[in-house]
């Protein structure tokens, strides 16, 4: 007999079925904390990108209502949360590594609740894997993890087995809470999903179809975001670009910016990720019009081989690729453009590797994330049976990696001796006199900062530059761009 049930979601578009849940939660909860006299914590550990970032201060938003406190370590909770990510073979290893850990802590408090979600754990197999090979975890659910914890957490403290539930990515709840990281900089999820399909990638399959915010939800977020002082906020879907298809009323992400860009306030407006095939000249003038939107364009290139985009189902070409960028370039001449590179895509020649190095030094990109292909598992790209090898892959990433370094490295030294405008994060890990914050391009400046910068834009004036980052001091001289 299975030990497990299995559930599929009914989800409430309004969050209302787990505005429910919370309070039935809740009324467990204060009754555990009258018995224990303190309060439970909750420890959630985020693998991935912005996107489960995001996701998992809706996770904290939706624990904390229940009356969960956030705590520091695994040890001092009584709900563990992994949120996990499955982008490359690395991500779904190390998520495992993690929850691996938390054996003895159940151990030694067999009444915490340990819950693994994401998008790792809404795979099938890696679901049956945590059945079978990780039997202290409770509760298993997909990439709507925040959504649905309520329901499945008042369900297992009820005495219910295990649960197991694969995502159907059906409706998003809104007015469900919200635990910010930052107060001065938060993500702002606008859509859900991606239906691209991407030959290599299993975001498709983890997250299911594009389903877009409603406009004035996001207008509403947003404006309550500035109204709190909230200096930089990004917009985060896997495909922004292709925002509102499926309201079918015709909105789209180009008025999105327009419409966001009209709150008044001294705030920074940023978008992740846009795809190429629908990065359009009307949003490109949207942006170039918005006094708020950051000048930095973050547009994932994947090859420079058009063979190899054609395997990736990319639907564009080099040439697609260098118009969109000229458009940018000549719209806004002082963005900073960034990329997402994969090398060793399954027939992936010399040749092809050749034309990826060439439309890097042609673009000329202020700084690239480098990947080397990991099959996963499920996707096309897995199956193709020209994979190449691993020490090809390496070589070809130390290549990328080298030239890229050399390119990001010019570009800013044109930095040297100019004023930047920095939205300051706080003291560097490694050196606490050294204060970090991102200019409007998002380069990473370093200088010598005080506690009251933290969340405050501060002019520096840059002494020394880097590949990675540019350094200086605070000065009283206007910034070269006031973004
Ligand atoms: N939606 C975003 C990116 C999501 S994943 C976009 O389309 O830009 C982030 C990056 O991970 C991708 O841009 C890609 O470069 C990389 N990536 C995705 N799947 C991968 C795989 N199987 N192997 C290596 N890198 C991968
Ligand atoms: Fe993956 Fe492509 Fe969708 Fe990006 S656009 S999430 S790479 S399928
Ligand atoms: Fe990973 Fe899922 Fe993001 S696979 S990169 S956490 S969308």
């Amino acid at each position: 007999m299975s030990d497990t049930r299995e559930t599929r979601g009914e989800l409430v578009g309004d969050g209302c079925g787990q505005q429910h849940y919370i309070s039935l939660v809740s009324e467990i909860i204060s009754q555990q904390t009258a018995e224990a006299g303190r309060l439970p914590g909750v420890y959630i550990m985020t693998f991935g990108c912005q996107q489960n970032e995001a996701d998992s201060e809706r996770l904290a938003g939706v624990a904390e209502a229940m009356g969960y406190v956030m705590v520091d370590r695994p040890e001092e909770a009584s709900l563990i949360i992994a949120n996990t990510c499955a982008v490359r073979e690395h991500a779904e290893q190390k998520a495992l590594s993690h929850i691996g850990r938390l054996k003895h802590i159940k151990k030694e408090n067999p009444a915490a609740v340990i819950v693994a979600c994401g998008c790792m754990t809404a795979q099938e197999h890696r679901q049956n894997e945590l059945k079978q090979r990780y039997p202290y975890v409770d509760i298993v659910l997909g990439s709507s993890g925040w959504q649905r914890l309520p329901e499945l957490l008042y369900r297992r403290l009820s005495g219910e087995r295990r649960l197991f539930c694969l995502d159907d990515g059906g409706a998003v709840p809104e007015n469900l809470p919200v635990r910010r990281e930052f107060s001065y900089k938060a993500w702002l999820p606008v859509m859900y999903g991606c239906d691209n399909y991407c030959s290599y990638c299993i975001v498709p399959y983890v997250r299911g179809r594009e389903r877009s915010r409603r406009p004035e939800d996001i207008l509403a977020e947003a404006r309550e975001l500035v109204g709190n002082g909230c200096r930089d906020i990004t917009l985060l879907g896997q495909n922004v670009n292709s925002y509102g298809r499926d309201l079918g009323t015709g909105y789209d992400f180009a008025q999105l910016i327009s419409d966001i860009s009209a709150i008044e306030g001294d705030f920074r407006l940023r978008f992740m990720t846009s795809h190429p095939k629908d990065a359009t000249r009307r949003l490109v003038d949207a942006l170039a019009k918005s006094d708020k939107a950051a000048r930095h364009f973050h547009l994932p290139l994947q090859s420079g081989s058009d063979k190899i985009l054609k395997a990736m189902n990319r639907r564009y070409n080099r040439a697609n690729y260098l118009d969109t960028v000229a458009y940018i370039r000549e719209r806004m001449p002082d963005i900073a453009l960034t990329s997402d590179i994969i090398v060793g895509f399954p027939g992936e020649t010399d040749e092809d590797f050749e034309d990826t190095l060439d439309i890097i030094r042609r673009v000329r990109f202020d700084m690239i994330f480098s990947f080397v292909f990991s099959p996963r598992r499920g996707t096309p790209a897995a199956d193709m049976d020209n994979q190449v090898p691993g020490e090809v892959k390496t070589q070809r990433y130390l290549a990328l990696v080298e030239l890229q370094n050399a390119i990001s490295e010019e570009i800013n030294k044109r930095f040297q001796g100019s004023v930047v405008r920095v939205l300051c994060d706080g003291p560097s890990k490694t050196d606490k006199s050294m204060y970090g914050g991102r200019t409007s391009g998002n380069k990473i400046v370093y200088y010598p900062g005080e506690q009251a910068d933290i969340g405050n834009f501060v002019n520096v004036k840059v002494e020394r530059t880097e590949a990675f980052a540019l350094y200086g001091t605070k000065t009283g001289e206007p910034a070269a761009d006031n973004r």
